[in-house]
C-alpha cells in the first residue's frame, strides 16, 4: 500500500460542514493522508501520521478537486463568429447547435476523441478532477454512439443527449426523431452512457417529447438529467422533478413554483453561469435557490456555442459576483454540489473514504478564487 500525506495546509476546505467551520467545513493548519488514492485521515498537521510520501504544501489553501457535472466536450469546429455576432446584438438560439452538428458528423473518431481529451486536460489543469461529458452533436444513431465512445475516453460520467435539438433532416417530422431517440438511438447509446439528458426548450423539445425520451431512458437503466429553463420559463424543471431526475441544469428562468418544486425534491439545480456570461443573459437565481433549501451545483457547460470554457474558477467568480452566492457557497457548489448532481459519494469532499482528489491553490484561502478572478491560482492537482 502506497500512502501519501499532504501537510502544512494553511487552510483546508473539506466541503463537509461537519468537519469544520461553515459550509466548507474549514480547518486551519491541517493535513490529509491517503492510501492507494483513498483518504484515510484528515486532521491537524501537528498530529499527522507518517506516510510513504510527505508533501509539504507550504501553507497553501487546499480544496477538493472540482466536479464539473455538465459539459459537452465531444464536437468538431468552433463558433467564434457566432459569439462575435451575439456580442453585437444577435440573440442566442437553440438552432446554433446545428452548425456544430454538421462539423461533428464530418469529423473522424480520432478527431472527436482528441478534442475531448484536449478539453479534459485543460479542465484538469484548472482543478477539475471529475467531469461529466455529453454527446449531442451527432444526432444520428451512428454519430451519437461514436460521440459517447469518445466521451468514454475522458470520463465514466457519460450522458446520452440525442435530444439536444431536432436535426435538420427531421425538421418537418420532429415526432419521428423523438421516436428514433427513444428507440434505436437509445439502444445503441445506452451501453456507453450512465445518464440521459433532454434539452426541454422552445426550438428544441417540448415537455411531452422530453417525458417520452426520459421514460425510455429510465427503462434502459440510465439516470436522468434535464436541460431546463435556459432560454425562457417553461416546463423543464417540473418535468425533471416529476421524473425524479438527478439534476436539472441551467435553471435561468424560474418561477416561485419551480423553486418550491425543486426544494421539495431530490433533484439538484446545476447552474451554468458560463452560458449566461457568454450569451449575455440574466443569471440563474442561485441565492433564491440556496435560501429555499435546493441543492445547488455549478458547472462549466463547456460547449462551442453558449459557453466555450472549462474554467471552474471562473464559474466560482461568476456565481459570487453575479448570482449572489458567498465564496464558500460557490466553492461548495463546484465540489460537493457537483458530486451531488452526479450522485457520487466518493468525490467532491475531502473526508475519510473519499478519493484523494485535491487542489492546492497559489493562495492562502479559497476566497481568492472569487477575489482574484481570471488569475491561474490552481498550483497543483492530485487525482488519486
Ligand atoms: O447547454 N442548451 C443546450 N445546449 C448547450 C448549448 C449548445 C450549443 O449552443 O452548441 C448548452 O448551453
Ligand atoms: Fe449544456
Amino acid at each position: 500500500m502506497a500512502s501519501v500525506a499532504w501537510t502544512n495546509i494553511g487552510e483546508l476546505a473539506t466541503a463537509d460542514s461537519s468537519m469544520g467551520e461553515g459550509v466548507l467545513g474549514l480547518l486551519t493548519d491541517a493535513a490529509v493522508v491517503a492510501e492507494d488514492g483513498v483518504i484515510t485521515w484528515v486532521g491537524p498537521a501537528a498530529s499527522c501520521p507518517a506516510a510513504d510520501e510527505m508533501v509539504d504544501v507550504g501553507g497553501a489553501a487546499v480544496i477538493p478537486g472540482f466536479v464539473d457535472a455538465h459539459t459537452h466536450p465531444v464536437f468538431a469546429g468552433e463558433r467564434s463568429a457566432e459569439f462575435a455576432a451575439r456580442m453585437t446584438g444577435t440573440p442566442y438560439a437553440a438552432g446554433g447547435i446545428r452548425t456544430t452538428v454538421a462539423a461533428t458528423r464530418a469529423a473522424s473518431d480520432d478527431a472527436l476523441r482528441a478534442n475531448a481529451e484536449r478539453l479534459a486536460a485543460e479542465a484538469l489543469r484548472q482543478g477539475t478532477t471529475t467531469l461529466e461529458a455529453k454527446s449531442g452533436y451527432g444526432l444520428t444513431v451512428f454519430d451519437e454512439a461514436r460521440s459517447l465512445v469518445a466521451a468514454s475516453a475522458v470520463t465514466d460520467e457519460t450522458t446520452f443527449l440525442g435530444a439536444h435539438v431536432v436535426p435538420e433532416e427531421y425538421a418537418e417530422r420532429p415526432d419521428d426523431y423523438v421516436a428514433l431517440v427513444a428507440g434505436e438511438m437509445l439502444q445503441a447509446c445506452a451501453p456507453h452512457a450512465r445518464w440521459a439528458d433532454v434539452f426541454v426548450e422552445r426550438g428544441a423539445f417540448d415537455v411531452d417529447q422530453g417525458r417520452t425520451i426520459l421514460s425510455a431512458a429510465r427503462d434502459a437503466g440510465l439516470g436522468l438529467r434535464v436541460h431546463g429553463n435556459q432560454l425562457g420559463f417553461g416546463g423543464g424543471v417540473s418535468l425533471a422533478v416529476e421524473m425524479g431526475a438527478a439534476s436539472v441544469d441551467h435553471c435561468t428562468h424560474l418561477t416561485d413554483d419551480d423553486i418550491e418544486a425543486l426544494a421539495g425534491s431530490n433533484t439538484v439545480a446545476t447552474l451554468v453561469p458560463g452560458a449566461e456570461f457568454s450569451t449575455r443573459s440574466t443569471y440563474a437565481p442561485a441565492r433564491r435557490l440556496w435560501d429555499a433549501g435546493v441543492t445547488v451545483a455549478i458547472a462549466s457547460d463547456c460547449n462551442p456555442g453558449s459557453s466555450f470554457t472549462t474554467s471552474m474558477p471562473l464559474m466560482i467568480a461568476l456565481a459570487v459576483r453575479e448570482m449572489g452566492l458567498s465564496p464558500a457557497e460557490a466553492v461548495w457548489a463546484a465540489t460537493a454540489g457537483g458530486a451531488a448532481s452526479l450522485r457520487r459519494d466518493d468525490v467532491g469532499v475531502i473526508a475519510v473514504g473519499r478519493r484523494a482528489h485535491l487542489v492546492a491553490l497559489d493562495a492562502p484561502s479559497y476566497v481568492h478564487l472569487a477575489y482574484r478572478p481570471g488569475v491561474p491560482l490552481v498550483a497543483h492537482v492530485w487525482r488519486s
